[in-house]
């Protein structure tokens, strides 16, 4: 397969890219799926709605191992696999893509959901402990959705069969956040990867998207919601609420579709209207 010239492929004969969708489709259903960091949270709501759309699910954990496997049993259909994997590892990450195909026979969709959130206002933290969580942020939130985009996406490619890839980036990215810099950063980062792999991977019928969510509730945010904190959060959102994951797993996976190939490079603000960005 002969690899295409970087950029839009404006003026490039169609016949000469490697994937050319007038004669293929990408599916709807059946498809294999690797989200990562599916023992809980958006992860576990996300393995549910392509579970219950027919796709195979191969849901990875990083330390729940039981949650993850809670996750795995409540999912409709079968076939369905369990991959775990400290991620901040390159090779780790090498593994948990190979194993996920290996389990599912492939990799059609990729999530990048597993991330980490550290507390860390730039006024009470000492340098140390800084350095520590920048390094555990970027190896985490950015350097394992970019290597594991590169294992997913490589896949795809020699399947020739089309993919997608979905980031979970977030409003902080673009609201700022000052008690949490460096996630708002690898978000940031998140985002902009997925805009530069859009292009990319267009060619080979490769769509990608991310989806910057505001609040929504699940365990990892379950204290900050119904503690003093609480009611502030809620009202950051006319809705007088926070998302469900339910609400940001559904937007996964239509960004996952075949419908949403011209939303390829698209970040999509899923904030029940707390923050518009210009
Ligand atoms: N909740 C919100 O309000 C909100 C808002 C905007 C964006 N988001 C984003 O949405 C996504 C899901 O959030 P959530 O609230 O569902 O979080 P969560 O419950 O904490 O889930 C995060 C997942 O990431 C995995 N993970 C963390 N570090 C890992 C590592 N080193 N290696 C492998 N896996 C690792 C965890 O695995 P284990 O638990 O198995 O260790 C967990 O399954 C994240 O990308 C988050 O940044 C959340």
């Amino acid at each position: 397969m002969s690899v295409p010239p970087h950029g839009s492929g404006a003026g490039i004969p169609r016949a000469d890219f490697p994937c050319d969708d007038q004669g293929m489709e990408f599916p709807a259903t059946d498809r294999r799926v690797l989200i990562t960091g599916a023992s809980r949270g958006l992860g576990r709501a996300a393995a549910h709605a392509f579970a219950a759309n027919g796709d195979r699910v191969a849901v990875h954990y990083g330390t729940r191992e039981d949650d993850a496997r809670h996750t795995r049993a409540a999912l409709p259909g079968s076939g369905h696999v369990l991959v775990g994997g400290d991620l901040s590892d390159p090779a780790v990450a090498a593994e948990v893509a190979g194993r996920a195909a290996d389990g599912l026979g492939g990799i059609d969709v990729l999530v990048n959901n597993a991330a980490v959130n550290v507390r860390h206002p730039l006024p009470g933290t000492p340098y140390e402990e800084w350095v520590a969580v920048w390094q555990q942020h970027v190896s985490v939130n950015l350097l394992a959705t970019a290597h594991l985009s590169h294992l997913a996406g490589r896949r795809m490619i020699d399947a020739g069969n089309g993919g997608r890839i979905v980031n979970i980036g977030s409003r902080g990215a673009f609201r700022g956040e000052p008690d949490h810099p460096a996630y708002g950063a690898t978000k940031a980062a998140v985002h902009a990867l997925g805009q530069s792999l859009a292009v990319s991977l267009a060619p080979y019928g490769i769509g990608v998207a991310s989806v910057a969510p505001g609040f929504f509730g699940t365990e990892r945010v379950a204290d900050r919601l119904s503690g003093a904190e609480g009611e502030a959060i809620r009202a950051q959102s006319p809705f007088g609420r926070v998302a469900t994951p339910e609400e940001i797993a559904a937007a996964v996976l239509w960004l996952a579709s075949p419908a949403a190939e011209w939303s390829s490079g698209t970040v999509l603000d899923l904030n029940g209207a707390s923050y518009l960005r210009t």
